[in-house]
């Protein structure tokens, strides 16, 4: 079952560079068998113990492919493609050998004490996710002073497809627990989001609904006040959180009050929604999607028992249409960014070509400084 990992994924650089997590190490790489692109996320090396026993890090990756096998439905959960163990123990696996499991998830995490045992190391080949879609890549300021915060239209699309997926996750009693900035990818209209290794199988007592509860509350602190903010509710300035099982748990703890001062012209409905999640108003992610349709309603989506008119309908489709057109314009600004900061490195160019390269490069830069989608 066992083979060269070379013949099964050639591996290129590490993706994860800008958010890195506890666990693992995440690589961009090529599925050999189908030639394929995927993230290919291996345990970290320092997490091995030296005695063969698995530590709960270890444990996170099988049940991690678990979670993704049970929520494999949701549109919105990045697709688990390949899982199996690697046996070098550099932190980028580059040699060695594999034993690769497919989506063969119980078989995975049936063999992981004997593969713990020789030394090697779990991973997880995933749907690679673009990093320019990241949440936390897109919206953290390379500035200080600077934020930039989801248009509302947006911010109520991520949030909808969000809670469809707490409702889907739920029903099959998965917490997702994780809720940060860097686990949310966006395009604008589709949501994705990664690492289930934190999440939890509830296994049915009283307490679970405790635990919706929470994570209904850590989906309105951890991810919909940054989308609709610009900033974090915990830290202010928006930047990576790594962190172990208890820290997740117990990040969004303490924060019972949201404060929008920073925003005054948000939606009035759409902050009372989130500072109710945030006081942990919302038993179950069903209730919690109900309430937001309300707001959507008044944001002229067509929610049931909306009374749209159709200026209202027409309103929000105008919006929409532009919406769009800015992140065209955006796109395109760019690209003309790198184009013309590659032609300012070319070899044998006069300076007074560079110097009009680079002036450009600079002024836009500074117009991208100033977008209004992050
Ligand atoms: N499927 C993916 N596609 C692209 N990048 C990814 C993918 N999964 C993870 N990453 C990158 O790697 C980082 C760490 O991954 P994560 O799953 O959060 O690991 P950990 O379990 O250690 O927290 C993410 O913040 C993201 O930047
Ligand atoms: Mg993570």
């Amino acid at each position: 079952m066992t083979t060269s990992l070379q013949d099964v994924y050639r591996l290129a650089d590490f993706v994860d560079t800008f958010a890195l997590g506890h666990y693992a190490r995440v690589l961009s790489a090529t599925d050999r068998r189908t030639g394929k692109p995927v993230a290919f996320k291996v345990l970290r090396p320092e997490h091995l113990s030296p005695d063969g026993d698995m530590r709960w890090e270890y444990r996170a990756f099988p049940s991690e492919a678990d979670l993704l096998g049970r929520l494999a439905a949701s549109p919105s959960i990045v697709k688990l493609i390949d899982c199996g163990y690697v046996e070098s123990s550099d932190e980028a696996p580059r040699t060695g050998e594999i034993a690769s499991f497919g989506t063969q998830v119980k078989a995975f995490g049936q063999a992981a004490a004997e593969h713990a045992q020789k030394g090697w190391r779990p991973y997880l080949a995933l749907e690679d996710l673009p990093r320019a879609n990241n949440l936390l890549y897109l919206m953290k300021p390379n500035q200080p002073g600077t934020r930039w915060r989801l248009p509302s239209e947006e911010g109520l699309a991520l949030a909808t497809q969000f809670a469809q997926f707490l409702q889907l996750a739920h029903a099959q009693k998965v917490v997702y627990l994780d809720h940060k900035l860097e686990h949310v990818y966006w395009d604008g209209s589709r949501l994705q989001i990664i690492d289930l290794n934190s999440s939890r199988l509830l296994t049915g007592q009283p307490d679970d609904a405790n635990q919706y509860r929470a994570d209904l509350r850590s989906l309105c602190v951890g991810i919909l006040y940054p989308v609709f903010t610009g900033i974090s509710a915990i830290n202010g300035a928006l930047r990576a959180q790594p962190s172990s099982m208890s820290e997740v748990e117990a990040r969004y703890q303490n924060v019972a009050q949201l404060d929008f001062g920073v925003e005054p012209t948000l939606s009035p409905a759409l902050q009372d929604l989130m500072q109710r999640g945030a006081a942990q108003g919302f038993d179950t992610a069903a209730e919690f999607a109900t309430e937001l349709q309300l707001v959507a309603a008044l944001h002229g989506w067509d929610a049931p028992g909306a009374d749209n008119t159709a200026a209202r309908r027409q309103a929000r489709d105008q919006m929409r249409a532009a919406l769009k057109k800015i992140r065209q314009g955006q796109d395109s600004l760019r690209d003309a960014r790198d184009l013309l900061r590659d032609a300012a490195i070319l070899d044998e160019i006069t300076p007074d070509l560079e110097d009009e390269l680079r002036r450009l490069v600079k002024a836009v830069n500074q117009m991208l400084g100033n977008r209004v989608i992050p």
